[in-house]
């Protein structure tokens, strides 16, 4: 297995390697209790300046899984950030107190002061609205343990494209397969950014923009469908407006495939009403758990633990 050092992108992430960590998790979920001690007397540290509910728990609970301890925080409010210390000396400091950091932060160059001033792996747990890799690792994982492959599939990504950081990451993490067909649906003020759609333009991959879900669904093998996210609107007007474009409910899944599968990143608002939750499609509570045993593959890895 290829060992890497940092996470801040799925761009540079190779197929091999995805599919490596994705071995090593379905060998975790399978067998949990062959791992429980492979990290005993190591420390991950959690550094969110950033909300967070599955990220970061499922983060505490891979590491603890796997036998190590965890410290950190939860919010820039509580550590000194809030007294104008840097990023740059938060990584040096932690350094000195941990084995391996996940990091959820606004900024965008968060990965190169990591690269540049961290001697520990640091992974992203989130960073802007530019990139949020494990996401889409587990994301992937998902898609490959429903259907034995992704190779082929059609999928359709749907709500938020613009701001949605989990939207880059995915993409680009699909466009390491082949054959894939992607239906980007959204407003159109809410489409992807145009530097994401230049870099889709340069991957083996057929993608539609479309805004209306309905000329699709029964051809789709996976909807992941996002949040519109109420803070990253600089014009809280236009979330107002824009706020219910889209609205997932059993009527909306009617004709569907048999193996079709709904998915989300979470949290959801109102996006998927809670009837289609118990809908044999409907898999984005396992995608959160299974975010765990990716987790715990990665941290495995960037610990260079066999
Ligand atoms: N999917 C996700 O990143 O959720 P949290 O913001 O709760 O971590």
């Amino acid at each position: 297995m290829k060992f890497t050092k940092f996470i801040f992108s799925t761009l540079n992430l190779s197929r091999e390697y995805l599919e490596s960590i994705f071995s090593l998790a379905s060998k975790i979920e399978q067998n949990p209790e062959n791992y429980l001690n492979k990290c005993n007397g190591k420390i991950l540290a959690i550094l969110f300046f950033e909300p967070s509910t599955r990220t970061m728990l499922s983060f505490e609970s891979a590491m603890l899984r796997l036998g190590g301890s965890i410290l950190g925080f939860a919010s820039g409010k509580t550590s000194s950030s809030a007294k104008g210390e840097t990023i740059a000396d938060t990584l040096r400091m932690i350094n000195g107190y941990a084995d391996i950091a996940v990091i959820r932060h606004y900024l965008e160059g968060v990965g190169e002061i990591a690269k540049k001033y961290s001697s520990i792996p640091v992974i992203s747990g989130g960073t802007g609205t530019q990139a949020h890799p494990t996401q889409a690792m587990l994301d992937l994982y998902t898609i490959k343990k429903a259907f034995g492959k992704i190779d082929g599939l059609k999928i359709a990504l749907m709500g938020d494209l613009k701001y949605g950081r989990t939207i880059p990451s995915l993409l680009y993490g699909l466009a390491k397969y082949d054959d894939v067909t992607l239906y980007l649906i959204s407003p159109k003020e809410l489409k992807i950014r145009s530097h994401v759609r230049q870099r889709l333009n340069g991957f083996n991959l057929k993608f539609y923009e479309i805004d209306d879900i309905s000329q699709i669904i029964d051809e789709l093998d996976v909807l992941y469908v996002t949040r519109i996210q109420k803070e990253r609107f600089p014009d809280q007007l236009d979330y107002e407006r824009l706020k219910s474009s889209y609205k997932i409910s059993p009527e909306t899944l009617n004709n569907v495939k048999d193996s079709f599968i709904l998915l989300h990143p979470l949290p959801r608002v109102d996006e998927i009403t809670p009837e289609v939750d118990s809908l044999p499609c409907a898999k984005y509570f396992e995608q959160a758990k299974n975010g765990v045993f990716v987790r715990m593959a990665l941290i495995l890895n960037l610990l260079g633990v066999e």
